[in-house]
């Protein structure tokens, strides 16, 4: 028992010493990187930067950074655009190195696909660093579409921005974009939501399920004279402006048109919207809240 003070009270007086050797107490520094997964669209870019200004408006005395997470769009921008955009790695490492202790890393992707998988991996991994290569708090924002109330909320945006495609016979068909992720499921749960709360909007995705073919069976079931098309994508990049609405025989515009419907388009990406990152501030607010910003 003796021995276990001892052991314990020179224990103390050691750390207090290597404390007071290093001589100095670290200075809270703040920031928040967002991560987007990026554009190569130079007039699509708008919609990342509003998302940018959002979180600046709502942390006014806080640096903002931004990084993406699609190495073909950063080497494509860095080539063609002479723009260079950091991973969410190197931006980390770079704050890092810069003094920064209460770190929040905010996502504008959609949903926690591949892209939020692996940005969690780049977090999670530089969390397990104590010491002076570390953070002292490092927290890891959540995607747009977390909750089911976030469900509601996109489809209430949605429906305000575009529910007036929606009158006398028009349907609105939101193209997302789909992934192999085992998160596609996201779209069948926005479907869902919308077809509680928003029942003329049909959603299909580029490269998952539902697709055109799902499209186009709803809308056969539906009494529909007019089709308005419009991205569920952050960004109104390649996706919403040739798979979406391009002149190729095989876009969606197209296919739909030929189908006999009366068609048209909206380009504009989801972070355009007023609400989208409002919505995205509120789980900002979350995170810094849990970084104990000061
Ligand atoms: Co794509």
């Amino acid at each position: 028992m003796f021995s276990t003070i001892v052991v314990a009270v020179m224990c103390v007086a050691l750390l207090a010493g290597a404390a007071f050797a290093h001589g100095h107490v670290k200075q809270q520094k703040n920031g928040i990187l967002m991560v987007a997964f990026g554009t190569s669209v130079p007039e699509a870019r708008v919609a990342i930067d509003d998302m940018v200004q959002a979180a600046q408006k709502a942390f006014p005395g806080t640096e903002v950074r931004l990084s993406f997470t699609s190495n073909i769009i950063r080497r494509k921008i860095k080539k063609e655009q002479g723009i260079t955009i950091d991973t969410p790695l190197i931006a980390l490492s770079k704050m890092q190195d810069e003094g920064f202790t209460n770190v929040v890393v905010q996502p504008t992707h959609i949903m926690p696909g591949e892209e939020y998988s692996e940005l969690a991996e780049v977090v999670h991994s530089l969390k397990t660093i104590s010491g002076k290569y570390g953070f002292d708090k490092l927290i890891l924002g959540k995607p747009l579409l977390y909750t089911t109330d976030d469900y509601k909320a996109l489809v209430g945006i949605m429906e305000r921005a575009y529910g007036k495609y929606t009158k006398s016979g028009g349907a609105v068909v939101v193209m997302g974009h789909g992934t192999s992720h085992p998160s596609n499921s996201t779209y069948s749960q926005l479907q869902l939501t919308f077809d509680r709360y928003a029942p003329r909007f049909v959603v299909g995705t580029v490269e998952g399920f539902p697709d055109l073919t799902d499209v186009q069976n709803k809308l056969s079931g539906m009494k529909v004279s007019h089709v308005t098309l419009v991205p569920a994508m952050i960004v109104a990049g390649d996706h919403a402006r040739n798979d979406m609405s391009g002149p190729d025989d095989d876009s969606w515009i197209s296919i739909l048109r030929g189908a006999g419907y009366k068609t048209d388009a909206v380009i504009e990406g989801l972070g355009q919207l007023d609400e989208i990152p409002l919505l995205m501030v509120q789980h900002l607010k979350a995170s810094v809240k849990e970084a104990a910003f000061k």
